[in-house]
């Protein structure tokens, strides 16, 4: 479903967080979506400026892995017979035949769109249509972003988006962080539109804070497609009351059994907190998941009727329904 032929436009045509931003730099970088490698590298303009370039990691020469290769003057050298490109894609220099040669036009890189937004990178394989999905604290002086940084989990994005869109495990999978002493009941969950990205719906539950503590929170939790989903919190109780956090968990498909996940939280409190202590109770809750799901093979089905669902799994059937639509447009009626 994820690699190979079965990957259709519409999973194509949307945007996948692949790096951190801050790891890619002017040394090549290899990346595998979808289940196709592809180099990414940074480049820099006159004005200062840098932009990270994405191609598919195959020299058209004789598909030699640019990753492997260097980046000089903003250009990528292949390690191989040393073709250079510029971060147009055009190949500029072929060393066999000499710099006053002209250079085959057919010499030039497949280039993937790019995106840097929230401390990271995004990048398309087909023609999307739209943006990463819009964080509207993002920007808001008032909220520090801090990113995670991006982590493999040798599990399905199904079972990862399925899970973030999911509460009624927080009891028994995170029993030791936010879900002790939680409710395990789910109240009725009544599905709407966000905003204009994100999909999903709105709950009051108690859990417990990193330092233990019974807090009350007001949320919402929804998803963009295919694989993005945002949590935000407003405390209801405790010392943050009134105060509000964002946690925006991104999974993308390297291939069927794998995924990369990385996870970014907006905040409007505790500013002066070093950011390694603030990411370490999501870390922990992830740690988790991960652990739960790396346990379970294969994907998750996404046609009705392969799963048995219950009323608290509303938002991960309709995420499956659309994402279904997404992949196979003509056959979901
Ligand atoms: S394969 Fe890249 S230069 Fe020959
Ligand atoms: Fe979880």
């Amino acid at each position: 479903m994820f690699a190979g032929d079965g990957v259709g436009d519409g999973l194509r045509d949307q945007w996948y967080v692949v790096a951190d931003a801050a790891d890619v730099a002017t040394e090549p970088r290899a990346v595998t979506l979808l289940g196709a490698r592809y180099v990414l590298w940074r480049t820099s303009g006159a004005s200062g400026a840098t932009a990270v370039v994405a191609a598919a990691d195959r020299c058209p020469h004789r598909d030699g892995p640019l990753s492997g290769g260097e980046v000089t003057d903003g250009c990528i050298v292949c390690p191989y017979h040393g073709w250079t490109y510029g971060a147009d894609g055009r190949c500029v220099l072929v060393p066999s035949a000499g710099p006053e040669a002209p250079v085959p036009s057919a010499a030039r890189l497949a280039l993937a769109a790019v995106r840097e937004r929230y401390g990271l990178v995004w990048i398309s394989p087909g023609e999307p249509a739209g943006e990463p999905p819009i964080i509207p604290q993002d920007g808001d002086p008032s909220y520090r972003r801090v990113t995670a940084g991006v982590e493999l989990w040798r599990t399905s994005a199904t079972r990862m988006t399925d899970n973030f869109c999911d509460v009624a495990h927080f009891p028994f999978v995170h029993a030791g962080t936010i879900g002790a002493d939680t409710d395990p009941l789910v109240a009725g969950i009544e599905i709407e539109q966000l905003d204009d990205d994100f999909t999903g719906y709105r709950y009051v539950v108690d859990v417990r804070d990193e330092r233990g503590e019974p807090v009350r929170q007001v949320m919402s939790t929804g998803f963009a497609l295919p694989f993005t989903v945002r949590s935000n919190t407003t405390y209801e109780t405790g010392p943050r009351t009134g105060h509000e956090r964002v946690l925006l968990l991104c999974t993308t498909p390297v291939d069927d059994a794998s995924s990369l996940f990385t996870f970014v939280v907006w905040r409007n409190h505790d500013h002066d907190l070093p950011a390694e202590e603030l990411l370490a109770f999501d870390r922990a809750i992830g740690a988790e998941d991960k652990a739960m799901l790396e346990q379970i093979p294969g994907h998750l089905r996404l046609d009705p009727g392969a799963t048995v669902d219950v009323r608290a799994d509303r938002l991960s059937v309709r995420w499956r329904r659309m994402l279904s639509r997404l992949i196979s447009p003509a056959t979901d009626a």
